[in-house]
């Protein structure tokens, strides 16, 4: 276990900030008591606080074996020396906690200091703000990493039953031959929270939910449902045909909720039209998808938190037991989070009766199959950088043709209000899978 990881140093600017002190710094005291960060790793904070070691060392809660292995560092400017100071690092991976703003200055601060092809830089979304931020900012880190050099975070890839969705679709037959547009009736993907904006309008506002999480997470998601087999399991070719299904989406719909009292958040605009709730309609226009209608709805301060992909199946043919045309039809529900598992709908016949059925249910579920709590997303991914495994990681390429799939609805300032804790009404002519039905299942 982690026996091929070399010795490595793990550089984090801004590690005063919330992320260090909630994940970062825990995931990675966990890889440590793992074995897994290599051989007599060390940690250093950078930023513009002065901390001494010791002071630096009690920010966090971690192991006493690991807090040894945290130093700090003012600054990007001499970390180098610093660096090579302690020892002779194979690997250096800067983790750039910091606006993204700050991206750009800081990539080019770190090669100022001369460091070389051992060096990787992880980025948290977003990358960009629309498709010319987002290239923009692509060619500004260019010159001085590549793009292997270079890890975009989108931690729903790191959740396991979102990884779980191509072993679903390639190691088992029995779904591959239905898998398209003559089996399948819509996609619907659900990503509901419960909570508002919290503390984080000064960023929300000038984001909304399109930008926040549709252009990233739920395309692709989209993607891994959607995507051809890739050649092989590597990484760039699982990316290559990320990339064919992003260019052949189109949004045909689009509409923006906004919850009342949303304008009481610390950071949000007087009058901010800025959307915590999206419906949107996509069509996926080649050969396997066209005439499938995508269904994604997502926000914040509705009824409850919950992740959930329902694919719907065509209707049997109205004879028989359907007769009447309303037999319902088959459904798989992919539940991501809270509980995961995978559901799968099916019609029964009721004991005892000559014909009469119901729907049933086959369920898959994690808590019941897999003992052991699921690894935190941030300890996956950063395992991952450590291995240089991009798998799990969005190129520059994705990303920018994900900006340009939601690029023409992101100017659009209609805006209809919500209740908090309710969930929009609705205007897309679909009929959403009952997926709070499905809270019951799996725990
Ligand atoms: C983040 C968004 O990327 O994902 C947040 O910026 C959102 O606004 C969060 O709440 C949702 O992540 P999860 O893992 O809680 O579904």
């Amino acid at each position: 276990m982690g026996m091929n990881i070399p010795k490595t140093a793990i550089v984090i600017p801004g590690a005063s900030g919330d992320l260090a002190q909630r994940k970062l710094v825990p995931a990675l005291d966990i890889l440590y008591r793992q074995q897994r960060l290599g051989p007599d790793p060390i940690l250093v904070g950078s930023g513009r606080s002065s901390f001494t070691t010791e002071s630096f060392r009690e920010r966090f809660n971690v192991s006493t074996e690991f807090a040894r292995h945290l130093y700090y560092h003012q600054g990007i400017s001499g970390i180098k020396s610093f660096i090579d100071s302690r020892g002779a690092f194979e690997r250096i991976v800067f983790f750039l906690s910091l606006p993204p703003a700050a991206y750009g200055d800081t990539a080019q601060e770190i090669a100022a200091e001369g460091f070389g092809d051992e060096t990787s830089i992880i980025l948290e979304k977003p990358f960009g703000y629309d498709s010319a931020s987002a290239h923009e900012l692509n060619s500004r880190l260019a010159p001085y990493f590549d793009e292997q050099r270079i890890f975009r975070i989108d931690h729903y890839l790191a959740k396991e039953a979102v990884q779980n969705i191509l072993v679903f679709r390639f190691a088992n037959s029995i779904f591959y031959p239905v898998w398209n547009n003559r089996y399948i009736d819509s996609i619907q993907i659900s990503a509901l929270e419960n909570e508002g904006i919290v503390e984080r309008g000064a960023y929300f506002d000038h984001a909304g939910i399109i930008r926040d999480m549709v252009q990233n997470h739920l395309l692709q998601l989209l993607c891994l449902l959607t995507m051809e087999a890739p050649v092989s399991l590597d990484p760039d070719d699982i990316r290559a045909q990320k990339i064919t299904v992003l260019r052949s989406l189109r949004i045909d719909r689009c509409h923006r909720y906004q919850y009342r009292g949303y304008h009481d958040g610390k950071g949000v605009a007087p009058g901010s039209t800025t959307e915590t709730f999206a419906e949107l309609q996509l069509s996926i226009n080649n050969f396997r998808w066209t005439g499938v209608p995508v269904y994604i709805r997502t926000g914040k301060a509705v009824h409850r938190r919950g992740t959930e992909i329902g694919i719907r199946f065509k209707p049997v043919p109205p004879l028989l037991f359907n007769h009447n045309g309303a037999l319902p039809p088959n459904q798989i529900v992919f539940k991501i989070q809270p509980a995961e598992g995978i559901i799968l709908d099916i019609q029964s016949k009721i004991p005892g009766t000559d014909d009469s059925i119901s729907r049933s249910t086959m369920n898959f579920c994690y808590r019941d199959v897999f003992a052991g709590t699921i690894p935190e997303a941030y300890q996956r991914l950063l395992y991952d950088v450590l291995r240089n495994d991009h798998t799990l990681f969005v190129s520059a390429r994705e990303s920018e043709i994900a900006w340009d799939v939601v690029g023409p609805v992101l100017h659009t300032t209609d805006i209809e209000p919500y209740e908090p804790g309710s969930l929009p009404a609705g205007k897309l002519p679909v009929d959403w899978i009952d997926f709070d039905g499905y809270q019951g299942l799996c725990g």
